[in-house]
């Protein structure tokens, strides 16, 4: 017999009744709903006028941070991170404000060393977040405490999350079964969270599971239960529903027009589905639907970073068990290595790597970590050998550095992994950030004179060599580059106009005869029509818009477009930013082979940002040693000497976007 504070019942009586175990509903769409859908590119211009308004609902909370955000806006819109959290507190001051926070990893991709975890967490809660939703991507929950800590000091809100996965089509099996996550609950209520959450962020939950976790959770520990899950699979709605009779307390959704696809069910339905139960939430669907215009005008800015595939939703997800995200990620990477018939044997590949990893849930940063190890193991193994080319974070999680996997990792792979690594070939079983050194005296020092407060110090502590960058633009060292900075609703317009014109062929005759050279403040955009595929660029010249290119790229049209993750935006060709100074001697074309003799050239196994060299042109170099880290799809691979010899030529500099087969180094 279900009781009644856990199971829907119609009301009888006409007028409305209180509901008498309301559910309580998170907003999603100023953070995940963007960052779901365009690539978290949403501007604190077009969400801060709506707000006030949000603010009004009656939202447990509004999600409006962490997560991807903070790399997005400093990489690529040129915004101050921090200054969102406060421009947006002055527009909503009722809501909470709640964050995603990766544990020990913060908003990053790596483990920080405590103190700028601590400095980091203290700064969250000063500049205006009320609810910290903390997760570990292992589920190694001693990657909280350090943040949970500053949380519990400052008197917020601490949410633990335990990330929901599967190795099975079913909640079962040797790792993801119901006592996993009841155990998993249970040391979360002893660290004392406030709620806890089941985050499924692949949307891989069905109903039935939503309802049997939901139920032993809710008979098993006392904190309010909270359920995320995104629509990705096309389960997202079914799933909450089920949560909800089986007594969920809290849920995550979004306003309708940044809802479904790979983003999370919408309000406005589940407000009129549950209207007159006991779980009413008691919303004003007017109210609601006042917010969501707001959304529909301000979208067509960010249209173009939609994944425009033809389906709703991801069938492949039910299938591989994999993030939605994920998924395209792989195919965006083999796109760019001209690998896209390799496909499958990724998918073969991938429960591989991930069983030989420990059977890691996948999410940020693990599911980068398994997605691209595999495409390596795809593309550069041989039959002789696998694991030719291994990432410097799978050796990281091979040396714990991330904290403790679900399963033990493969000892072969491991020891391969461990060769030469850095801290030594015995794996640590200590929290991961007891090894770790302090970092913020050094962030501080290498920013003085750039950086104002402690906020400008994180971002650069967090993302040195991007967050240099931005904080060159924010304090006027640099100008900001035109593609960071943002596009107007007319600009969108007009760009429409033009590649409407350039269909029509009206614009192609004149770009072919006087083509001016190509700016460095192109912007590229994929357009599909029908069953044909542009590529078109545009550049900004005398606050004009001019298209530079428009080339048609037939029968594309099917393939699903870069999503959710900043690098893989289809990016113009690049040349280096500034000119080398002038040489002594001709030099060759930047990437253009050298003369036969003149040393080996060392290629991009794949497009990425140069993170750094270690050598200098002169060095000398012995077989296998390290000369540059190139920084692909947010992993970090060492980029080895092809032989011994000194290194004749250093190509490019740190920062510096190279495309595949781009020469970096030259050693003979
Ligand atoms: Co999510």
């Amino acid at each position: 017999m279900v009781d009644q504070h856990t199971h829907l019942q119609a009301a009888d009586l006409e007028e409305e009744v209180q509901a008498d175990h309301p559910l309580r509903i998170q907003d999603l769409t100023l953070r995940d709903g963007h960052q779901s859908l365009f690539a978290t590119r949403g501007r604190t211009e077009d969400l801060a006028p709506i707000a006030e308004e949000m603010d009004k609902v009656g939202f447990f909370a509004m999600e409006v941070w962490g997560g991807a955000t903070f790399d997005s806006m400093h990489r690529f819109l040129g915004e101050d991170p921090w200054e969102r959290i406060r421009t947006l507190k002055k527009h909503a001051t009722r809501t909470p404000f709640s964050m995603l926070l990766r544990g020990q990893n913060l908003v990053g991709y790596r483990n920080y060393p405590d103190d700028v975890a601590r400095a980091f967490t203290e700064r969250c809660c000063v500049n205006g977040i009320d609810v910290f939703r903390v997760f570990d991507a292992l589920n190694d929950f001693r990657n909280f405490q350090t943040v949970v800590e500053v949380i519990k000091e400052q008197d917020k809100h601490f949410q633990g999350s335990i990330c929901y996965s599967l190795t099975e089509e079913r909640m079962g099996g040797e790792v993801y079964n119901l006592q996993y996550y009841l155990d998993k609950a249970k040391e979360l209520e002893d660290m004392g969270a406030d709620t806890i959450c089941i985050k499924d962020m692949a949307g891989i939950i069905a109903p039935y599971d939503a309802y049997r976790l939901v139920k032993s959770l809710k008979e098993t520990v006392k904190p309010p239960i909270h359920l995320h899950s995104h629509f990705t699979s096309g389960m997202g709605d079914l799933a909450m529903l089920k949560a909800i009779e089986a007594g969920v307390d809290i849920i995550d959704v979004c306003l309708s027009p940044w809802a479904y696809r790979t983003s999370h069910p919408a309000v406005e339905p589940l407000v009129v589905s549950l209207r007159g139960t006991n779980r009413d939430p008691g919303f004003d669907l007017r109210r609601l639907t006042k917010c969501a215009e707001h959304f529909k005008e301000i979208t067509p800015k960010y249209r173009h970073l939609l994944d425009d595939r033809i389906t709703i939703i991801d069938a492949n997800v039910l299938l591989h068990q994999t993030p939605g995200g994920m998924i395209s990620n792989l195919v965006n990477q083999l796109r760019q290595m001209d690998a896209l018939d390799k496909l499958e044997q990724v998918f073969e590949e991938l429960p591989r790597v991930r069983r030989e990893l420990g059977q890691v849930p996948l999410v940020t940063p693990t599911s980068q970590i398994v997605g691209i190890q595999t495409v390596n193991n795809v593309l550069f193994d041989s039959e002789e050998e696998r694991y030719k080319m291994i990432t410097a974070q799978v050796k990281d999680l091979c040396y714990g550095l991330y904290g403790e996997t679900p399963a033990p990792i493969d000892p072969e792979v491991r020891k391969k992994a461990l060769q030469d690594y850095p801290r030594g070939s015995e794996p640590c079983s200590c929290r991961p950030a007891d090894i770790l050194e302090p970092e913020l005296d050094q962030a501080r020092k290498e920013t003085e004179g750039l950086a104002k407060d402690i906020d400008d110090v994180l971002i650069y502590a967090l993302y040195p060599t991007t967050g240099k960058k931005f904080l060159r633009w924010k304090h006027g060292f640099e100008e900001m580059p035109e593609e960071v900075k943002p596009r107007t609703l007319e600009d969108v317009k007009r760009e429409q106009e033009l590649v409407e014109k350039a269909k029509r062929g009206e614009l192609v005759e004149k770009p072919v005869k006087e083509a001016p050279g190509k700016g460095q403040n192109l912007r590229t955009f994929n357009v599909f029509v029908d069953e044909e595929y542009f590529k078109v660029e545009v550049e900004n010249t005398d606050s004009r818009p001019l298209i530079s290119s428009v080339t048609p790229m037939g029968g594309q049209a099917q393939q699903p477009q870069a999503q959710a993750q900043p690098q893989q935006q289809p990016q113009p060709q690049q040349q280096p930013q500034q000119p080398e100074p002038a040489p002594s001697e001709p030099k060759q074309e930047k990437s253009a082979a050298p003369a036969s003799g003149a040393g080996i050239p060392v290629e991009a196994p794949m497009p990425g940002m140069i993170i750094r060299y270690e050598v200098q042109e002169g060095d000398s170099v012995n077989e296998g040693d390290v000369l540059l880290i190139l920084e692909a799809m947010k992993m970090e691979n060492s980029i080895t000497a092809p032989s011994a010899g000194t290194v004749r030529e250093v190509r490019f500099k740190e920062g510096d976007n190279v495309q595949k087969s781009d020469v970096l180094a030259v050693v003979g």
